[in-house]
């Protein structure tokens, strides 16, 4: 039985039936043969052709070291540099006219850099950062919204061996000086801000906030996005990006030979305690699982135009909009923007603009058009696409279908990719030119990737019955640990299923999932304190927290509720102390706190005041029935309740909210 958070928790998985992928793609695509699955099964030095994905200084002397698992070690004795591999040698190949980064702007400007402009763009901001000095393995912290500016910093930070920590520009102040001072990082690279559905939010004044409370002193880049229209004071140890660069015209930098496994970056991300957590991932293993993934399953080669639609500020945007593309020599669309803004075709608008060959995106994304109608894409000429992916979240079977039709036109393979911060790429999905889909399930783990799903012993459950998902081989992308944390790694992923006196390791994913007949991996849901809202990871803790920092709060719980229409939402259930009031202020200074303490992106839904949780005999809140209710599900088992009688008073103000 399935366990989220102590409780009992039956789940069931329904995938839709097998759709072959189009002959039309078979004919052309990377990978076609059943056989990889074989041999990848007999030879773990199959790697080596993630490997031979990217350039290294110096050769590897063996695929993998797991004298110490689970601190695996990839191509140790390799050594390579990531923006090399990104930039540098594909000037070499022919390829520095090629375009590298289509940028489209939120206010419909856009701009183009070729190989050879990134390559002088990045090499001048490394320098830059040197003059500030900022030296190898020094973290760099940037919180920077879809701007050029963002993809290169980051790859100025791996060309001088610093690794880059990215804070998703939507982040709090709070949020932002939390990370920073856990990475122990001295340089921010920010921007004076971003627009958003038409309106310019303020982001250096959040950097700013942030940096008050950081324990260090910190030297800070400023992009200008705004000129006259967001006028800005630079403070002492802060500079303006164009001045800076401007002293380091048509400077190149060497790039730093990095050890395979020394750290390119750190990302960090919502876990089951209410500290976020720094994966660590590495540069070799990273890369070439990147760019191995960005060949396999996105079936990019280097002429493609390819567009991710997430945020780089989370592991989608690190992995595929930055280096798994660029390490191929793609050129990748950036998109500063909404889907709806100005108009809810924006996104289809873009495609047939830049004629894109592979596009991915969440399903929160392709439910909102559905809910739009076909009228949108059908306004455009879309028929560039070749390939299409969905992350983040289970996409249902209506919703796949939707995408597969409306957008692909039926002729495009959709890969619905399973995978996290911590596996660095994708590690269940199907591979398109081989295996059929089934809408509603992520498909079989990828060649090399030992997926399973287990129960409370460890032990694989029958076909259709829920379990644990777990992965029971290392592979390249995988995170190295968490930063300066080896013991928090072990426990948050290895302990709950490995057997270290047998050998045997086991890395727990935190999801839910269900396998069928054929091996496909249907998600189900995280079993742990985090929700996926919008793409975004985060810990029902961390919210609970700062609603608890509000003044009469006596208690509260935090959950996701589903509904096919808009995917999974925040709601908070609180309860006051006795001499407050649950009013309108009380409401407005828990949504202010939540988007202090994270941001507004984890705002809640609804706040349901209630006299008291729903509570087991033995005191736990029963998250999984306020989840329910949140959800307008069936509820389950509340026999164990101890206050039976408050359900239907909080079924009833959930609906009223
Ligand atoms: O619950 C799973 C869900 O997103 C979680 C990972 O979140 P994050 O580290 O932010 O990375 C997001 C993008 C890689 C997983 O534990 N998830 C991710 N992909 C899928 C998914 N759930 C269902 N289907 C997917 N394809």
């Amino acid at each position: 039985m399935v366990q989220r958070s102590g409780e009992n928790r039956t789940v069931q998985s329904s995938a839709g039936s097998p759709t072959p992928p189009p002959a039309e793609f078979v004919e052309q695509a990377n990978v076609t043969d059943e056989g990889i699955y074989e041999e990848f099964e007999e030879r773990p030095e199959c790697w080596e052709r993630a490997a031979t994905l990217v350039e290294w200084d110096r050769e590897y002397d063996a695929i993998i070291d797991d004298d110490d698992p689970p601190f695996y070690r990839w191509f140790p004795g390799g050594q390579l540099n990531a923006s090399y591999n990104c930039l540098d040698r594909h000037l070499e190949d022919g390829r520095k006219n090629h375009a590298a980064i289509w940028w489209e702007g939120k206010q419909g400007e856009s701009e183009t850099y070729t190989y050879r402009e990134l390559y002088v763009a990045v090499n001048e901001f490394a320098a830059a950062l040197q003059s500030l000095g900022v030296e190898e393995d020094d973290v760099v912290t940037i919180y920077l919204p879809m701007i050029p500016e963002l993809p290169i910093a980051m790859l100025a930070c791996a060309r001088i061996g610093a690794p880059h920590s990215v804070v998703f520009a939507g982040l709090s102040a709070d949020a932002l000086a939390t990370r920073m001072d856990a990475a122990d990082s001295e340089y921010l690279v920010t921007a004076d801000g971003y627009y958003r559905r038409g309106n310019a939010f303020n982001q250096k004044s959040k950097a700013d906030n942030a940096l008050i409370s950081v324990g260090r002193d910190v030297s800070t880049v400023v992009v200008d996005r705004f000129g006259d229209d967001l006028p800005h004071v630079l403070n002492e140890g802060q500079y303006d990006y164009h001045d800076l660069v401007a002293g380091h015209t048509g400077e190149t930098v060497p790039p730093v030979s990095r050890d395979a496994d020394d750290m390119l970056f750190l990302m960090y991300t919502s876990g089951t305690t209410g500290e976020p957590k720094g994966v660590v991932h590495t540069t070799g293993g990273y890369l070439a699982y990147a760019a191995w993934t960005a060949r396999t399953v996105f079936d990019l080669e280097p002429e493609d135009t390819y567009w991710c639609s997430a945020d780089i500020g989370w592991i989608t945007g690190h992995t595929y909009i930055v280096y798994g593309p660029l390490a191929l020599g793609s050129t990748t669309v950036i998109y500063e923007g909404t889907p709806d803004y100005p108009e809810r075709d924006r996104l289809w608008e873009i495609v047939e603009r830049n004629a894109v060959d592979v596009f991915y995106t969440a399903p929160t994304t392709i439910q909102a058009f559905m809910k739009w109608g076909p009228e949108y894409p059908e306004r455009h000429d879309l028929s560039s696409l070749r390939l299409l992916g969905s992350v983040g979240e289970p996409i249902s079977p209506r919703p796949w279908q939707w995408y597969y039709d409306h957008v692909g036109d039926g002729a495009c393979p959709v890969v619905d990719t399973w995978w996290q911060t911590e596996t660095g790429g994708v590690t269940v999905t199907t591979l398109p030119g081989v295996k059929p889909m089934k809408p509603g399930s992520a498909g079989p783990p990828l060649p090399g990737i030992d997926a399973r799903v287990v129960d409370d012993d460890g032990e694989e459950v029958d076909p259709g019955q829920p379990g644990y998902l777990t992965l029971h081989r290392p592979w390249p992308g995988m995170a190295k640990t968490l930063y300066d944390d080896d013991e928090k790694y072990l426990a948050e992923y290895w302990q709950r299923f490995s057997d270290p006196e047998a050998d045997e390791w086991v890395y727990f994913s935190g999801d839910a999932a269900s396998v069928d007949e054929d091996g496909y991996v249907t998600i189900l849901g995280r079993v742990d304190d985090v929700i996926n809202v919008a793409g975004h990871r985060l810990s029902t803790m961390e919210i609970e927290s700062a609603i608890l920092g509000v003044e009469g709060i006596a208690e509260a719980a935090v959950v996701g509720g589903t509904d096919p229409a808009n995917g999974t939402e925040v709601y908070a259930y609180v309860s006051t102390e006795n001499d407050h009031a649950p009013d309108q202020a009380v409401r407005e200074r828990i949504t202010s706190s939540i988007e202090t303490a994270i941001g507004p992106i984890a705002t809640p839904e609804a706040v349901v005041f209630t006299p008291d949780l729903p509570k087991t005999r033995s005191g736990k809140i029963m998250r999984r029935l306020l989840e329910d209710i949140a959800s307008g599900d069936e509820l389950g088992d509340t026999s164990a309740l101890r206050n039976p009688e408050i359900v239907g008073e909080i079924q009833a103000a959930t609906r009223d909210e």
